[in-house]
C-alpha cells in the first residue's frame, strides 16, 4: 500500500489531483492521462473495485495498463496504484487490454487481453493481497494460444467469464470475416486450460449491427440471459444490449437495443452487488482534440453507476444507482411547475460540485418534459424527454440519436416518469425510465444561470405539473 495515493475526490484539494483539468465530482476520472473501458468490476471485502484501461503517462491510448480505484458508495473513489502494467518480457508487453474479474477458490482473478506485436490473447492474473492492490500473472500466459483455428477471425479480444456448475465459461469478443461482430465461447475446469466451444453469437446470424463486437458483458437477470457488446463498425460506435436464452453453446437473442441514446457511452461492464443489484459503468468517450491546451492533462470519464433491470418485454433498462442519493448536499431549489417555469440555478463545468435536477410529474397526464440550461455566451442545452426516449441538443448540434419510433403498443400520450439529470464537470447524464439512460458531454466551459422546465400534458388537458428540485452534489471541501 506504500505508493497508494488516497485521493479525496470531492474536496477542493482532491479535485486538484495535481496540476491540470479538475476531476468531475461524481463521475470517476483518472487524475491524469488517458482512460477508456471499465474492467474487472468486482465487490470484494465490502468495497467495489473499478479497474480501467489507463495510460497515466499521457492523454493518449498508448502503453495501456489497468488503473484501479475502489469505493463503498459508487461515487467516492479511492485511487490505487496500477494493477497491471505491460511486462516488457511478457505476452502483454504492448498493452494490458480489457477484461473481467471472477472469484475462484476465494481468490479474485482477472482475465484480460495481453497485446504483443499485434497479437491479442487471453491472459490470467490472481490477486496477491486482499485489497486487490498486487496481482500475480499466470506463468503460462497467454492461457489461449491463438484465436480459434478454423474460424475466419477478424478480431479477438476482451472477456466476460462465468461459472456454471463445475465449469468455467468465457466469451472473447471480436468478429468474423463473413458474419460480422462475434463472441467466441470457451470452457475450462480451472481458468488456465480452455477448450473452444464455438461461436456463441454473431451479428449477421441475427440481423444485428457490427463488424466487431468488443467488450462483451454476459449476465443473467431473472430467467433471461443478457449480453452487452460494444459495436464497432464506423461512427459513432455504441453499446448494444441483447436479451435471450442460451441453447447448448449458443446465445439466441430475441430483443436488442442501444444501452444509451448519446454518442459517448461505450464498453460498459457490470457487476452484481452483495444485495443482488446489477450495476453497470460505461466509458464516456472523449478525445484529446476536443480539449483546450491546459485541459489536455486527462481524457475520459466513467458514467454514473447505473442499476440494470429488465422490463416485461425483456428490454434492458437502467436507473441511477440509489447510492447517488447520498451525494446530495444543499437543496438549491424546490418548486411546483405548472406548464413552464424558469429558475435561477448556476451550473458550471468548472464547479467543484455536481448538480442534480429532478422533475417528478404530478398525476398521470404529463406526456413530455423539457429541460433547458441557458446562460450568456453559451448555446442552450435542451433535453426533451418522452416515454420514447431522451433527446439532447446543444444549440443546433444534436448530441443524441433520434428517439426510437413509438412501439405500436405504446399509447402516443403515455405518461412520462421522473426525470433525473446530473450536470457534472460538463457531463450531462439523464435518466427517465423507460427511456434509455443518456450521457452527453456539453461545452467544456459550460456556464448556465437558468434552468427552464416545460411540462406538457395530454392534448386538451390543463398544463402538466411537476415538482422541480435541484441539489448540489458531492463532498464539500470540509466533508
Ligand atoms: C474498447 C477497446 C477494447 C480493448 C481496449 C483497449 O474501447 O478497444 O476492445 O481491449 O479498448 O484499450
Amino acid at each position: 500500500m506504500t505508493q497508494e495515493s488516497t485521493h479525496l475526490r470531492h474536496g477542493a484539494a482532491g479535485r486538484a489531483g495535481g496540476a491540470g483539468r479538475p476531476r468531475p465530482a461524481l463521475h470517476f476520472a483518472p487524475v491524469r492521462g488517458w482512460m477508456n473501458d471499465p474492467n474487472g468490476l468486482i465487490q470484494h471485502n465490502g468495497r467495489v473495485h473499478l479497474f480501467y484501461q489507463h495510460n497515466p503517462a499521457g492523454p493518449v491510448q498508448e502503453h495501456i495498463a489497468w488503473g484501479h480505484a475502489s469505493s463503498t458508495d459508487l461515487w467516492t473513489w479511492q485511487d490505487h496504484p496500477l494493477a497491471l502494467e505491460p511486462d516488457p518480457a511478457g505476452p502483454d508487453r504492448d498493452g494490458c487490454f480489457s477484461g473481467c474479474a471472477v472469484v475462484a477458490d476465494g481468490t479474485p482473478r482477472l482475465l484480460y487481453t495481453g497485446v504483443n506485436q499485434g497479437h491479442e490473447l487471453p491472459c490470467l492474473a490472481a490477486a496477491a493481497d486482499s485489497d486487490l492492490i498486487r496481482w500475480t500473472r499466470d506463468p503460462d500466459n497467454p492461457v489461449i494460444a491463438s484465436p480459434p483455428p478454423g474460424e475466419t477471425v477478424r478480431a479477438f479480444r476482451d472477456h466476460s467469464a462465468w461459472r456454471d456448475g463445475t465449469a468455467w465459461y468465457q466469451v472473447v469478443g471480436g468478429g468474423l470475416q463473413d458474419r460480422g461482430g462475434a463472441l467466441f465461447l470457451y470452457r475450462s475446469a480451472d481458468l488456465r486450460t480452455w477448450q473452444y466451444a464455438g461461436v456463441f453469437a454473431a451479428a449477421a446470424d441475427h440481423g444485428l449491427d457490427g463488424l466487431i463486437w468488443e467488450c462483451p458483458d454476459v449476465f443473467v437477470l431473472g430467467d433471461t440471459t443478457v449480453v452487452v457488446v460494444s459495436v464497432w463498425d464506423g461512427q459513432p460506435p455504441y453499446a448494444m444490449w441483447m436479451t435471450g436464452q442460451v441453447t447448448g453453446h449458443r446465445f439466441v437473442p430475441r430483443a436488442s437495443g442501444r444501452c444509451d441514446a448519446g454518442h459517448r457511452y461505450y464498453a460498459p461492464q457490470s457487476l452484481t452487488l452483495a444485495d443482488g443489484r446489477r450495476v453497470a459503468f460505461g466509458w464516456l468517450r472523449e478525445c484529446l482534440g476536443e480539449l483546450a491546451g491546459p485541459d489536455k492533462t486527462r481524457v475520459g470519464a466513467m458514467s454514473l453507476p447505473r442499476e440494470l433491470y429488465l422490463d416485461s418485454t425483456d428490454t434492458l433498462k437502467s436507473q441511477p444507482a440509489r447510492e447517488l442519493d447520498s451525494a446530495r448536499r444543499e437543496t438549491l431549489l424546490t418548486r411546483l411547475v405548472h406548464g413552464r417555469a424558469t429558475a435561477g440555478v448556476t451550473l458550471s463545468a468548472r464547479a467543484a460540485h455536481a448538480t442534480e435536477i429532478s422533475l417528478t410529474p404530478v398525476g398521470r397526464d404529463v406526456t413530455s418534459i423539457g429541460l433547458r440550461l441557458a446562460g450568456p455566451g453559451r448555446a442552450d442545452v435542451q433535453v426533451q424527454v418522452t416515454t420514447d426516449g431522451i433527446e439532447i441538443t446543444e444549440g443546433d448540434r444534436r448530441l443524441t440519436e433520434p428517439a426510437a419510433p413509438r412501439r405500436a403498443s405504446t399509447a402516443a400520450d403515455a405518461p412520462v416518469g421522473q426525470v433525473r439529470a446530473w450536470y457534472d464537470g460538463g457531463i450531462l447524464e439523464v435518466f427517465s425510465p423507460p427511456a434509455a439512460a443518456t450521457a452527453v458531454i456539453c461545452h467544456r466551459d459550460g456556464r448556465y444561470d437558468q434552468v427552464e422546465a416545460e411540462i406538457v400534458g395530454r392534448p386538451g388537458a390543463p398544463p402538466g405539473r411537476a415538482s422541480l428540485t435541484a441539489w448540489s452534489c458531492g463532498r464539500h471541501p470540509d466533508g
